[in-house]
């Protein structure tokens, strides 16, 4: 494991990973869109897949999905509940597979999870996992721009970093690792209120 970050988010994680379990049972919203891009059968990564209510959802849809995450909490849960889904202990700003090895990756409130300065190296690195034309599907905080230690709602006595990227920086960050913008749609959350920020979902391509 790379830092303390890492360590602090495998912690939190498996403290969490009971609720999650109780909490987070329908897929992210706007996955569908980007389904709908990917050819059937596809292989999809799905990086920071905590208890793999996505890789699941999507397993059931006939897609080849592999799941990956730092917590071995979340993934002892996704191992059991999704029998058809890979899943793996890495982490996501450093996934082992081979190049072109994936026709879609899912990034779900996960890449939220680490520092602004990896995020564009953590894309470019997607980026070469994909196939020609590969889609990438990203769901994460948007609002004023920074990092900061947010109380974690199902476990308020602990902190996790979060970042949050202006929807300039979204743009930004993409383009810089090689991804179009296809599409993208923007939602208040319903619980966190102490925090002002949209939870964006975007769907984009390789160029
Ligand atoms: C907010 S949860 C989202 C889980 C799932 N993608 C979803 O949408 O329900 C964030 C997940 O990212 C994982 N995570 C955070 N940083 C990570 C890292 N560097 N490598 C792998 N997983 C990470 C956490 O362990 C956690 O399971």
């Amino acid at each position: 494991m790379k830092n303390n970050l890492h360590k602090h988010v495998a912690y939190v994680y498996d403290a969490i990973a009971g609720v999650y379990q109780q909490t987070i049972t329908q897929p992210t919203d706007h996955l569908d869109d980007f389904l709908a891009m990917l050819p059937s059968g596809a292989s999809i990564l799905d990086a920071g897949c905590g208890i793999g209510t996505d890789a699941g959802y999507m397993s059931e849809k006939g897609h080849r999905v592999c799941g990956l995450d730092l917590s071995p909490g979340m993934l002892e849960i996704a191992e059991k509940t999704h029998l058809r889904v890979t899943f793996c202990l890495q982490d996501l700003q450093d996934p082992d597979f081979s190049a072109g090895s994936f026709h879609g990756v899912v990034a779900s409130f996960s890449l939220i999870h680490i520092r602004k300065d990896q995020v564009i190296p953590t894309l470019q690195k997607y980026h070469e996992l994909l196939t020609p034309d590969g889609f990438m599907f990203l769901a994460l905080q948007s609002g004023r721009s920074q990092e900061v230690f947010l109380k974690e709602p199902y476990k308020p006595d602990e902190t996790t970093f979060l970042n949050i990227f202006s929807l300039d920086e979204v743009q930004h960050v993409l383009s810089r690792s090689g991804f179009n913008i296809l599409q993208s749609w923007r939602r208040r959350p319903d619980a966190v209120k102490e925090f002002d920020f949209t939870k964006l979902f975007v769907v984009a391509q390789k160029q």
